[in-house]
């Protein structure tokens, strides 16, 4: 079969990598309006870090993996499209700040519609809003002189920093699709496609409605997850217990179970806030006004936590940070990515910002122009320094912030950092990454989320 996918993204790229790495007898071409991206990917510098995926895309790039800005002759040429585009919050007009904006997505099925010489099946590849499949079938067949398209929903559960895991070893695939024969027949190509590697009971197929809200309510419960946790690590701090014991206290009762319950500055990413938007305008659309509130409790504790520890920082160093050295180690919204999308470094940046700091920032992989661009400045800016790396930000400063956890910063040499640091010297640990003990021996005036 002829794949294409449309969107050489975060998910588009390493999903399209190993579908073509496991089905060599597929062939699989990633298509993109940006020409930049697609270079990149026919480059050696990925535009995407993801461990593992170099390797992957190395191997059989040029074999049956292609990337290419051809998108009308891709599309012809496929027997399935996925649609892997970016569907951002929308900042205009109804539903601004909320909503998901289907643009993108909707500009991908009127070129189908147009180009296409026969039917094909398009997968849902996008996070979208309930009903969205619904959509992009409307463009479809209301353009379709004769032509019959199936439309399916495969929601995507990688988490980034371990896609090539989780792509490799799914907990599940979902594929959702109509439940009339053709609908039936089209569902079962695309499990054919995974279970080329995919045992197939973790292989579920649903409608398409339940599929589209699955991929909502999965992220919506991830990241009540997290704000649970970290509701009570404010608590923790206020009365002197330990979040970490006290999650893992709970985490041992199967019935919760230990993940994601690391207390945090608070989930960023291109996912859970977006997708509880979409499921609190939704509850909203459909007459639900107490169950969005439920979840927009979720994004609102995530705020209170991201600027709960600005505040903290503050307070601890004498309610001033005006022309202090802060260094800022990590910027990208979990370690092993350079995604920065929501990432609660640039909420508290901007914070101290407002507060006149003068920042040093040290991310190993997000790149200081994506730094500059996520905090609205440009980069004569004089309160905010790219550092090389740790030492260089931490050098003469009043107060060191981890926001990410990257490994590395567990290796550091921390005597070092406090001996080159202004004193009191202060650490704040976004991520509870260090021993806090082991800190305050060395000197500095350390504190971590919910952990005094
Ligand atoms: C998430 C979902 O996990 C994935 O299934 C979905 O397809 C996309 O959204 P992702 O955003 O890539 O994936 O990363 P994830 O590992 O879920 O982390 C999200 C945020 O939560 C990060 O900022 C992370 O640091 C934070 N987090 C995670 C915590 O603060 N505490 C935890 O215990 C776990
Ligand atoms: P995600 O995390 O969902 O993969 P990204 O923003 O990383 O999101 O990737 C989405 C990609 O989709 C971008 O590279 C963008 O250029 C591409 N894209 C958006 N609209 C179109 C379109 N109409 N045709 C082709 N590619 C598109």
């Amino acid at each position: 079969m002829k794949i294409c996918c449309i969107g050489a993204g975060y998910v588009g790229g390493p999903t399209m990598a190993m579908i073509a790495h496991k089905c060599k007898d597929h062939a699989v071409t990633v298509v993109d309006i940006n020409q930049a991206r697609i270079d990149a990917w026919n480059s050696d510098d990925l535009p995407v870090f993801e461990p593992g995926l170099d390797d992957i895309v190395r191997a059989n790039r040029g074999e049956n993996l292609f990337f290419s800005t051809d998108i009308d002759g891709a599309i012809k040429e496929a027997d399935i499209i996925f649609l892997s585009v970016n569907t951002p919050t929308k900042t205009y007009g109804v539903g601004a700040g909320r909503a998901a904006d289907l643009r993108y997505v909707e500009k991908c099925a009127r070129k189908i519609a147009e180009v296409a010489e026969e039917g094909k099946i398009v997968v849902e590849k996008s996070t979208l809003p309930v009903r969205t499949a619904e959509s992009v079938k409307r463009i479809l067949e209301s353009n379709c002189n004769g032509r019959k398209f199936q439309i399916l929903s495969n929601p995507e559960f990688l988490a980034e920093g371990t896609a090539m895991q989780d792509l490799e070893a799914p907990d599940r695939v979902l594929i959702g699709g109509d439940q009339t024969p053709e609908g039936l027949a089209a569902i079962q190509k695309l499990v054919d496609v995974y279970a080329a590697w995919v045992p197939r009971e973790r292989i579920l197929t649903t409608n398409l409605w339940s599929s589209e809200l699955s991929k909502l309510t999965a992220n919506a419960f991830l990241a009540q997850r997290i704000s649970s946790i970290n509701a009570i690590s404010a608590l923790c701090e206020a009365t002197g217990a330990d979040v970490d014991e006290v999650a893992h206290a709970i985490g041992t009762d199967s019935r919760i179970g230990p993940k994601f319950l690391k207390a945090s500055v608070g989930f960023g990413g291109s996912c859970f806030q977006k997708d509880i938007y979409n499921l609190v305008y939704l509850c909203e659309h459909f007459g639900l006004p107490d169950v969005a509130a439920y979840w927009n409790a979720v994004i609102e504790m995530n705020d209170y936590q991201k600027h709960r520890f600005s505040r903290r920082v503050l307070a601890s160093m004498f309610n001033t940070v005006s022309d202090k050295k802060i260094a800022i180690l990590g910027f990208a919204f979990k370690k092993d990515t350079n995604d920065t999308r929501e990432s609660a470094a640039i909420y508290v940046c901007g914070d101290l910002l407002e507060e006149q700091a003068n920042l040093a920032i040290y991310d190993p992989k997000v790149s200081s122009e994506q730094i500059h661009k996520d905090l609205g400045i440009d980069s004569a800016n004089p309160y905010v320094t790219i550092c090389k790396d740790a030492y260089e930000a931490t050098k003469d400063a009043h107060a060191a912030l981890i926001l990410t956890e990257w490994d590395e910063f567990k290796a550091l040499d921390y005597q070092k950092i406090y001996e080159q640091m202004q004193l009191p010297a202060f650490l704040f640990d976004g991520r509870n990454l260090l021993d806090l003990s082991q800190l305050r021996e060395i000197g500095f005036e350390a504190s971590g989320i919910g952990r005094g």
